[in-house]
């Protein structure tokens, strides 16, 4: 799967993605990062790329037709100054813009944008490739965000300073979706965690650590039993934590029997 960014610090998406299991993904060759700097489609000598708001107020607006520039080069495959974190550097949608248009989803990330979560990584994941923009400054001039974007998300309910965080975190979780990218242990973990209850309690050595002993049922060996100890733990943690979420998870047997009487007692307790 290949990303693009379009940013004005591509040494921070950079340098931000090519760790750890992203980075493995990249020299796999299973994704690519492309960082596209926005500033190289200036249209003037001093670089600029933002301009004082029409009808005044404070801050600057970044222009729109660097952005339409940087996006053209993407969509047509040749960038000024294209920063490919992964081997093979492949034209993003052929030449011909308009199918590319259709084609590739344009996201702008912003604070009135609907609100990212797995579900959403998970979809996007099933594209074959995803392009970002970044804003900073007061914002984007509309026209350009009309023209090319097709979807507008935020990573939550605060203001940051600008895309580049909220990209990194959008392809981080995105790219764990796509197949290849975790190993089997790894996504075996992911998978358990997705059933939409919160992570179990994890220990390591040593058995006690200032005074506080891992508990017996983990030192036990007896698998069934360690499994239905970190549902339970799940449980609690996400009735205690994230009580809303309980609504989506779809429980067994066994753990819908615990639930119903973690709920009586917590109700009893009140
Ligand atoms: N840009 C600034 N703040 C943001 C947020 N919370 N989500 C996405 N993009 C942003």
């Amino acid at each position: 799967m290949k990303f693009h960014v379009m940013t004005l610090f591509p040494e921070m998406v950079e340098q931000g993605l090519h760790t750890s299991i992203l980075g493995r993904a990249m020299d796999a060759g299973i994704i690519s990062v492309n960082t596209v700097n926005i500033r190289d489609y200036s249209e003037d000598k001093h670089r600029h790329v933002d301009d004082y708001p029409y009808g005044g107020g404070a801050g600057m607006v970044m222009a729109a037709e660097p952005i339409a520039k940087c996006y053209d080069a993407i969509i047509g495959g040749s960038f000024s100054s294209g920063n490919a974190l992964s081997g093979s550097e492949v034209p993003a949608s052929g030449s011909d813009s308009a199918t590319a248009k259709r084609r590739t989803r344009v996201i702008y990330m912003t604070p009135w944008g609907r609100v990212f979560d797995q579900n959403m990584a998970k979809e996007l994941a099933m594209e074959e490739e995803l392009i970002f923009l970044c804003g900073h400054y007061e914002g984007v001039d509309e026209r350009v965000l009309t023209e090319i974007v097709t979807d507008y998300v935020s990573i939550g309910d605060y203001v940051l300073s600008g895309g580049e965080l909220p990209a990194m975190v959008m392809i981080d979780a995105i790219a764990r979706m796509v197949p290849g990218v975790l190993t089997n242990e790894e996504s075996g973990v992911t998978e358990s965690f997705m059933n939409g209850l919160l992570e179990y309690p994890q220990y390591t050595r040593p058995e006690v650590w200032r005074g506080q002993k891992v508990p017996d049922i983990l030192l036990s060996g007896h698998h069934a039993k360690v499994a239905e100890w970190r549902m339970q733990r799940s449980i609690d943690r996400t009735v205690q934590y994230r009580p809303e979420l309980m609504d989506d998870v779809t429980l067994d047997k066994k753990s819908a029997k615990y639930y119903r009487e973690l709920c009586a007692s917590r109700n009893k307790n009140e």
